[in-house]
């Protein structure tokens, strides 16, 4: 197998893991960026594709150079997050309740993009497309408060007026990670969301 990413850190992560499961010698890393082109890898099979297209500047191009590297008959596996993942209680004890839930109407994302049409546009025949639920319940491991820790901050370095100034502040108390509100100190976090999974064949 052969990944192919633009973090060092990912790969060096991917490497890590591989090792503790004594794949190494099957796991091959590439730093690439997919803007620049697709890397010479010779003949693929598979091409498997998680929560990476939506982060491309020209996904149309991306896809296409998939299709290119593709066997005929090989298989393309593409799975994006339907919205960002949700973690916390409607009321966390602090602030109004509610916080989370107006977190992301006040950024108004974008709705989930629907790659059927243009995988086929790029010529790959559709086999399957299927939603999957996360639904993670609580207590979660510490990695999952990691995660929302992660994800949160991202939110907040995207909002400012948007918000009342109270749930400003009681976001930024779940984010000071030594504060006594951190969210990486919650044992009541949950992981909810969806993904879409296309299985899409190069004729
Ligand atoms: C949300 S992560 C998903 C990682 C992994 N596929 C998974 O499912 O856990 C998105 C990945 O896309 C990579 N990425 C973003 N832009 C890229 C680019 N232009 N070329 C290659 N990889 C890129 C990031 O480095 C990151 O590892």
């Amino acid at each position: 197998m052969t990944a192919v990413d633009l973090s060092p850190q990912m790969l060096h992560r991917l490497a890590e893991k591989a090792y503790a499961l004594g794949l190494s010698d099957r796991v091959i890393g590439v730093r690439a960026d997919l803007n620049d082109g697709w890397p010479a890898l010779g003949t693929i099979d598979l091409v498997w594709a998680a929560a990476s297209l939506h982060h491309m500047a020209e996904p149309d191009r991306v896809l296409a150079g998939a299709f290119d590297a593709l066997r005929p008959g090989g298989l393309l596996a593409l799975t994006e997050m339907d919205f960002f993942p949700r973690f916390l209680p409607d009321d966390i004890g602090v602030g109004r309740p509610g916080l989370e839930a107006r977190v992301h109407a006040a950024l108004s994302p974008a709705p989930a993009v629907d790659w059927t049409d243009q995988l086929a546009r790029t010529g790959f025949v559709l086999e399957a497309r299927r939603p999957f639920s996360v639904d993670l319940a609580a207590p979660l491991p510490p990695a999952a408060a990691r995660y929302a820790e992660v994800c949160l901050r991202k939110l907040r370095s995207h909002l400012d007026e948007q918000l009342p100034v109270e749930d400003l502040a009681t976001l930024d108390a779940l984010l000071d990670s030594e504060g006594p509100h951190s969210v990486l100190r919650r044992d009541d976090l949950t992981v909810r969301t969806t993904r879409t999974t296309w299985a899409a064949r190069r004729p």
